[in-house]
């Protein structure tokens, strides 16, 4: 966990900046007094920008229907939107000004596990209940008692990846290719190597990266020479498909597999085929979907905005129906409250089936498996807990 961490100082500046925000800004400059408000932070630009904006979509639908229904405690549902950029830092003012000057009393975010860290500190510090609808490293949820999500968690993907790799490709020697400095893609790494070890596998070499890198060969040089059946690469997408299309020049002929944080349009929208016949896990997946809510959403999401919905979205409908639902059960908006009936969230039915937190302020949930095709990504199987 060394990202996503603010430093002492920045904590300190971040926590006097609040300060001074919340001596000026409370309440009378609060923009949607009348209505409920709920604070989403996202990476809405950046090299995860994908993430952000399937997120808010997903968001968006669920408030807007929300709303046609009534809204919440007779007031409407206002969502607040503050852009992280993908940047720890960001996320962490992002927060502060959507608890401070926006006067959410609940957040929804992040996405990536490192951002919910630096934001969901904040959460516990001003106990603002946060739901995170998809970051997935343990860390994210051990911050406190103010911090929830609604998908699964890294030990059971990672696991559920290495089965997979063992049991149906008959793979015994793969790579990990992990991105440096990320929560997620670290703590999937190692829940891989344990997993993939455990069934009788070896790992051959573990190589990282870093954010925003374009060039792997060094890397991707040694990892060859060990000739690997394939190569796990616990990333975010935008890296992801550069590593494909790279080892795949380089003669790279095995498989490559992903975590959720492949899930993007832009990993198969490109025109080559670096990455077709490999596999990821999600949370979801839309052509895969059984349920009534699923096919409610996944239809609904289709007519609003023109394209199939992924794993992000339909989580991110999902965390706002859960903290929609803590605040009618509670009700009452205030966030100790809504924190409490978080809490007890149990078979909410949701568009990735039904959500039940565990003590530790985590969902149990199964897990898709999604192979990649020309020109997008197919349900392929799912594993249960
Ligand atoms: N699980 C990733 C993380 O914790 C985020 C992610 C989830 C990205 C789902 C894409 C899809 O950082």
């Amino acid at each position: 966990m060394t990202d996503g961490a603010p430093r002492n100082t920045r904590r300190d500046f971040l926590a006097g900046s609040a300060a001074a925000l919340a001596a000026t800004a409370l309440p009378g400059c609060r923009k949607h007094r009348d209505a409920i408000t709920l604070g989403l932070y996202a990476a809405l630009t950046g090299n995860m920008a994908d993430f952000g904006i399937a997120s808010r979509n997903g968001v968006r639908l669920a408030a807007e229907e929300i709303n046609a229904a009534g809204g919440v405690l007779g007031k409407p549902l206002h969502i607040a939107i503050e852009d992280t950029r993908g940047d720890s830092s960001e996320a962490a003012s992002a927060v502060i000004r959507l608890i401070h000057l926006e006067g959410a009393v609940g957040i929804l975010g992040e996405v990536a596990s490192s951002l919910s860290l630096a934001g969901g500190r904040i959460c516990q510090r001003y106990r603002i209940p946060m739901v995170s609808p998809s970051s997935t490293n343990p860390a994210v949820t051990a911050l406190g008692d103010c911090v929830f999500r609604v998908c699964f968690i890294d030990p059971f993907q990672g696991d559920v990846m290495a089965r997979f790799a063992r049991n149906s490709l008959h793979f015994s020697r793969v790579a990990i290719f992990k991105e440096q400095g990320s929560a997620y893609s670290v703590g999937l790494a190692a829940a891989f190597k344990e997993a993939f070890t455990r069934v009788g596998g070896t790992i051959v070499t573990e190589q990282a990266y870093r954010s925003g890198d374009t060039h792997f060969s060094a890397q991707l040089g040694t990892i060859l020479a060990q000739n690997p059946e394939g190569i796990f690469c616990p990333g975010y997408y935008t890296e992801a498909a550069l590593i494909a299309r790279e080892a795949r020049g380089q003669g790279f002929r095995g498989r490559f597999m992903g975590g959720d944080g492949w899930s993007s349009p832009s990993l198969v929208q490109n025109d080559d085929d670096k990455l077709v016949g490999d596999f990821y896990s999600v949370g979801f997946a839309p052509d895969g979907a059984t349920s009534g809510v699923a096919r409610h959403f996944a239809d609904a999401f289709q007519a609003k905005y023109g394209y199939a919905p992924n794993d992000l979205a339909a989580l991110a409908y999902d965390a706002t129906l859960a903290m929609v639902a803590a605040i009618r059960r509670a009700g009452s908006a205030v966030p100790e409250r809504i924190r409490a009936e978080l809490a007890q969230t149990r078979n909410l039915d949701g568009a990735t089936g039904l959500i039940s937190l565990n003590e530790h302020r985590d969902a149990v949930k199964s897990a898709v498996i999604l192979e990649v095709h020309e020109n997008s990504a197919n349900y392929h199987s799912t594993v249960n807990p």
